[in-house]
């Protein structure tokens, strides 16, 4: 699958954010959504970028910590974690907005990630 990222990109706590566009490829349906952002990192990291910050800890659906917003969706188009949530629920050539959970509780601390 290829597909086009559009991820909130914050430098901390107190930076402006702002969407980015990533385009990532070889994309397997059989990859969980954490692992699609895996992928984009070690790009990035390969061209010298900033990897994405996200939270995330047992990837086995069972910690809570993987929280993000994923199309204007809790988690995503299926009810369950972000780290059990897989690629076949896209379609090659989508457009998938990332952002951090958004609320007054949960200050962002760096991209993804939410205090
Ligand atoms: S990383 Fe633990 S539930 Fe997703």
């Amino acid at each position: 699958m290829n597909l086009t990222l559009r991820i909130w990109r914050q430098a901390g706590p107190d930076a402006p954010g702002s969407m980015t566009t990533y385009q990532v490829s070889g994309i397997s349906p059989d990859m969980s959504f954490l692992e699609m952002l895996d992928t984009l990192n070690e790009e990035l990291i390969t061209r010298g970028d900033l990897p994405v910050a996200f939270d995330h800890d047992c990837r086995e659906g069972i910690c809570g910590a993987c929280g993000m917003v994923i199309n204007g969706q809790a988690h995503g188009p299926e009810r369950t974690t972000t780290c059990q949530l897989h690629m076949r629920h896209f379609k090659d050539g989508d457009t998938i907005d990332v952002e951090p959970w958004r609320a007054a509780a949960f200050p962002v601390v760096k991209d993804l990630v939410v205090d």
